[in-house]
């Protein structure tokens, strides 16, 4: 089985899962993706988004929108959290989790963000308001056609 560790958590969060887990079920990702959803940073837009992304050895890495007063400099939550587990040194990712009111999809931006990372990972996408309502698809469903650059 594979080990599954957190690796950045919510401080405030409803499942404070700091400790080593066993099994990297999509379950679990959609939890964490609703718990560190309580840390968004929107006072502007008030859309809250948490996400959580899955790595090919099993680590998972959170993340939330963090606004700007200069608008613009916002950033996505599938963003910061791929950004962590990059900057930690994984480079393939299995699956994201995104927790927003409503189950909304990932902008054309974190799209192609994540699609570096893994042009097929699993989208899980959870009603923050129903949390036993997700949707589950391909990122290549949703993004066809990406754009890489042969290496
Ligand atoms: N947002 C995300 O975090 N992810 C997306 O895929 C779409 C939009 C954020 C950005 C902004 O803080 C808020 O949602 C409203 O657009």
């Amino acid at each position: 089985m594979t080990e599954w560790r957190i690796e950045s958590l919510s401080r405030k969060g409803k499942f404070l899962l700091n400790e080593t887990m066993s099994g990297p079920t999509h379950d679990n990702l959609i939890k964490l993706a609703l718990s560190i959803r309580q840390q968004a940073y929107a006072p502007y837009s008030k859309f809250l988004v948490g996400a959580a992304v899955l790595t090919e050895d099993g680590t998972v890495f959170t993340g939330t929108n963090v606004e700007n007063a200069s608008y613009g400099l916002t950033i996505c939550a599938e963003r910061v959290a791929a950004a962590a587990a990059v900057a930690a040194g994984h480079r393939k990712l299995k699956a994201v989790a995104v927790a927003t009111a409503g189950g909304a999809s990932p902008c054309g931006a974190c799209r192609q963000f994540l699609a570096e990372f893994g042009g097929s990972m699993d989208l899980l996408l959870v009603d923050a308001d129903r949390p036993e309502n997700v949707k589950q698809m391909s990122l290549a469903d949703l993004l066809p056609e990406q754009f890489h650059l042969e290496q």
